[in-house]
């Protein structure tokens, strides 16, 4: 019987997660997946870029080993060798969250699934040709690169000369020259790979700093220390066509032309809705995004919509979280999501790490607030195994309460040490909180601490 009290569209972060928590709690669970399970992230996003970053990593060890009394002769890397490792990483994960959801009993459907309607309180669902009836709906059907009408875009993702995501964390060869649309996270990591293994790699970004919404100091930082490594950034820089081996891009009112060999395309994702069929149950979408509350819940009772296709926070632990709230208001337990303190990182080298308000933000909001930094220096540990002490640590304290607003960080562990930051402002806690709290010796993490001393 095709008959299940909760259907998941999807098998990324929200849809896997979602359908393995519903498991558990005794619901009769089917996911449909079109392409793999794991989703954008294990299979074209999150870890296969990590997988690479933390390559370029050992091979950046390898090669300025010396100061550190460790010689490496003839440290070469092997690209291919990378993109190999990455995909056994890659299929060790995706095989992790099948065998889950098999040990669960999830029904794992493959294929595309479309929302047909409702009939006698159930919705029902279509795969190919079968069809599926279900009492709840989670909708986790991700997002997709986001393709500007630039002239010669369209060209460009046909011949294979200009790539997203997907096709540059498979490409085996290393490109002489990158060029890279879109300074964000995907822009930046890319960057950042690509420089360390030897391509040379321009970055043009419409705006005049990289990482978006991260905090302006931390962004200037990061701009600092990619330009010292030898990436080259055109910012305020629009691009206006993409020719056969080449960008053109707008400067001062002139147009000027840089040669490339792959242009990468990372301008930003977009919710994915196509072909899901929500004009058959009237579900609200704005800006392309599914519109949910709180609970996650869209505006059509039984029907839920987590991860990136509800626009709110297109981030793989967002999803995870959001998919527990939806499913916790299925069973009708008392739940909600908050995002008030949802961490975000740039897995680059170095690495950046932030959660709540940046001073940007604080400003904006009118928020009477103070900022204060601190040297990553003052960590012993950061010290013993840095010789290019650039790190920092930056908290926004609120003037008033002395409640923590926000904190930032570049530097080596900083995506580690994030989430305890992330817990402070969750729950709330004052620098005279934390200052009573015991970190461990030498860490990056007790500058968390320490920087509560210089308010
Ligand atoms: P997705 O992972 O997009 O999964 C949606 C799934 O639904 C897909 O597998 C798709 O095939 C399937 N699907 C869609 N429509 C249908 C249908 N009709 N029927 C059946 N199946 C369907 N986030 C982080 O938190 N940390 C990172 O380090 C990070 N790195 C990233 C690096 C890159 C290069 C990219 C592109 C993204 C990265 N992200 C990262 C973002 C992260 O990948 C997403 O936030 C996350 O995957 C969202 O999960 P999701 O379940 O909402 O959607
Ligand atoms: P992004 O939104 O992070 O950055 C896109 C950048 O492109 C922006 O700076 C924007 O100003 C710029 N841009 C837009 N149009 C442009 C144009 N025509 N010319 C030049 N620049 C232009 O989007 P990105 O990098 O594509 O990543 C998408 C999402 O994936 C992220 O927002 C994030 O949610 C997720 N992600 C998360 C990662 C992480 O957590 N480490 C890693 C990679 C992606």
């Amino acid at each position: 019987m095709n008959n299940y009290d909760l259907l998941v569209i999807g098998g990324g972060p929200g849809g896997y997660l979602g359908a393995e928590r519903a498991a558990k709690a005794g619901l009769k669970t089917a996911v449909t997946e079109k392409r793999s399970l794991g989703g954008v992230c294990l299979n074209e996003g999150c870890i296969p870029s990590k997988a690479f970053l933390y390559s370029a990593k050992v091979y950046e060890y390898a090669l300025h080993g010396e100061s550190y009394g460790v010689s490496v002769s003839g440290a070469q890397i092997d690209h291919k060798r990378v993109v190999e490792r990455k995909n056994g990483v890659v299929k060790r994960l995706v095989g992790g969250v099948s065998a889950t959801l098999k040990s669960l009993g999830v029904t794992v459907i493959n294929g595309e699934a479309k929302i047909l309607g409702k009939d006698a309180g159930n919705f029902i669902v279509a795969v190919g040709a079968e069809k599926y009836i279900a009492k709840k709906l989670l909708i986790a059907s991700g997002s997709v690169p986001v393709t500007p009408p630039i002239p010669g875009v369209k060209e460009g993702l046909a011949s294979g000369f200009v790539i997203t995501n997907r096709e540059i964390l498979d490409t085996t060869e290393i490109p002489a020259e990158l060029v890279v649309i879109g300074g964000g996270v995907i822009g930046l990591e890319m960057a950042s790979y690509f420089n360390s293994v030897g391509s040379k790699v321009t970055v043009i970004e419409m705006l005049d700093r990289i990482a978006g919404p991260t905090d302006g100091e931390i962004s200037s930082l990061l701009l600092k220390s990619y330009k010292s490594k030898g990436v080259e950034f055109l910012l305020g820089r629009k691009v206006t066509r993409i020719g056969a081996d080449s960008v053109t891009f707008e400067t001062n009112g002139a147009e000027k032309t840089v040669r490339a060999g792959k242009v990468l395309l990372s301008v930003g994702r977009r919710a994915f809705t196509e072909g899901l069929g929500l004009e058959n149950l009237g579900i609200y979408t704005e800006r392309g995004n599914i519109v949910t509350d709180e609970n996650l819940r869209t505006n059509i009772s039984g029907v839920y919509a987590a991860g990136d296709v509800n626009g709110k926070s297109m981030l793989a632990h967002t999803a995870y979280r959001e998919a527990e709230a939806a499913v916790n208001h299925m069973l009708g337990i008392k739940d909600s999501m908050s995002y008030a303190a949802i961490p975000s990182v740039i897995y680059t080298n170095p690495e950046v790490a932030c959660v709540g308000e940046t001073e940007e933000t604080a400003k904006a909001k009118g928020l009477d607030y103070r900022a204060v930094k601190l040297s990553m220096a003052y960590s012993g540990r950061y010290l013993a195994e840095t010789d290019k002490p650039e790190g920092v640590v930056k908290i926004m304290v609120d003037k008033q309460f002395g409640c923590i607003l926000g904190v930032h960080m570049l530097g080596s562990y900083a995506s580690e040490v994030i989430y305890g930051a992330a817990m402070m402002i969750e729950t709330g806690m004052r620098v005279k909180d934390v200052k009573k709290l015991v970190f461990p010796h030498p860490t990056v993490c007790e500058l968390l601490r320490e920087v509560m001393f210089n308010i």
